[in-house]
């Protein structure tokens, strides 16, 4: 920073000059410190206490360099906004508002792959259920002399740090019993299901239910139980809680053999006239619209050189193809597929290219209209993700 003195005019504080006064009494042994930052000084001690009390807090939400925040995931409105991308952001407030028990859904956007499973928009539900010591142990003999913490305990795949492994496997068992109900009574009994282990920052341990679907496994819903530091910190310290999170789209899609995630945006009658039935429990017999044929086309590209992320640009993402494509081709857009992916031997430049199948799910699409916009999303990619094409 420049230096900051006094002189007989006026006074110079970081590059700016300000006019003397009546009221100036500023000193030049003070003005020697602005600037100095010292809380910004690598490893000095007021740095030091301040990256301890930031990761304090910090811990008790997402790292920062969560792939959760990334930008090429994510839809930023700028810098410290974006739209959320689950249902688990508004945890914290609900359990502080009191409740120990509830559901919520809503919509949830993220930038994604191309497919028919995957779409940029989607809907997840919520469902949260805390318990108390007395609620847990309850139903277990002598469940009196158990508890849901202990002191000095490890965090291990089973279980937090402060958990009890019997809280933790009642409240896992509750959670699994909880949500395989859940399935049995929306798929019936003989649903194939499996749970898998995972990661999410807010849950520990974590799991995922996959379903059978179409011969694959699917997975359609995230949980796990809730990191006790989320609870502490919402005023609910003296319970336990599981968390899970579905996708609504995911689960339709098995339950009425919805064939494609761009059909919940559709409007045509002869899709949501199926779903108005006189009760909610009574059973659906969707019939699929047939589908019309698939054109595709290949579009093939040089990526930028990595210099743009070292000016603290990200450079390509294959997200950010994926965006553009969604933005010029919209629904028409079935499928993208990276099918090449190429570094010249002798230059390290490195080509990427990639099928895009367009079909209309309301009517037969032409060779010519296809062209139309396969050729906008062609001029788009070298203006604004500075590839080069190889069309
Ligand atoms: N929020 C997670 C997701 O969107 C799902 C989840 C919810 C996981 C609640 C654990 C608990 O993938």
């Amino acid at each position: 920073a420049p230096q900051s003195v006094i002189g007989q005019d006026s006074a110079q504080v970081l590059g700016q000059s300000y006019p003397r006064d009546d009221f100036t009494n500023v000193t030049p042994k003070i003005l020697e410190k602005v600037g100095r930052n010292l809380h910004n000084q690598s490893h000095h001690p007021l740095w030091l206490i301040k990256e301890r009390i930031k990761a304090h807090f910090y811990s008790l939400l997402i790292p920062p360099g969560h792939p959760s925040r990334k930008r090429g995931d994510n839809y930023y409105l700028n810098r410290t906004t974006m739209l959320r991308a689950h249902t688990s952001a508004h945890q914290t407030d609900l359990v502080r508002s009191g409740l120990d028990a509830f559901l919520l859904a809503g919509d949830v956007y993220r930038r994604d792959e191309i497919d028919a499973s995957h779409y940029p928009v989607f809907h997840q539900m919520e469902g949260v259920r805390l318990f108390s010591n007395r609620q847990l142990f309850s139903r277990v003999q002598n469940g009196g002399e158990l508890s849901l913490f202990e002191r000095g305990g490890r965090r291990s795949p089973e279980k937090q740090e402060t958990h009890t492994l019997e809280a933790v496997k009642l409240v896992e068992f509750d959670l699994k019993r909880t949500l395989t109900q859940l399935v049995s009574y929306l798929f019936g009994a003989d649903l194939e299901i499996r749970w898998v282990d995972c990661y999410f920052p807010f849950t520990h341990p974590s799991f995922e239910m996959e379903v059978r679907f179409q011969g694959d496994w699917m997975e359609v819903l995230g949980c796990g139980v809730m990191e006790q530091e989320l609870l502490n910190s919402a005023g609910a310290g003296d319970k336990l809680g599981w968390a899970f999170g579905l996708g609504l789209e995911r689960l339709a899609m098995v339950l009425y053999s919805i064939p494609d995630i761009r059909l919940f945006w559709s409007q045509d009658e002869r899709f949501l006239k199926q779903f108005r039935v006189q009760d909610i429990h009574q059973p659906v017999c969707f019939q699929t619209l047939s589908k019309y044929p698939p054109l595709h086309n290949d579009i093939s590209f040089w990526l930028p050189n990595g210099k743009e992320s070292e000016a603290g640009r990200e450079s390509f993402t294959e997200n950010d193809f994926y965006e553009l494509v969604r933005s010029i081709g919209g629904d028409l857009v079935e499928k993208v597929s990276l099918v090449d992916n190429f570094t010249h031997p002798k230059t390290g430049r490195r080509s990427h290219c990639y099928r895009i199948i367009y079909r209309h799910m309301e009517r037969t699409l032409t060779q010519q209209e296809v062209q139309r916009v396969h050729q906008q999303i062609e001029q788009a990619a070298e203006s604004e993700l500075g590839v080069q094409g190889r069309f």
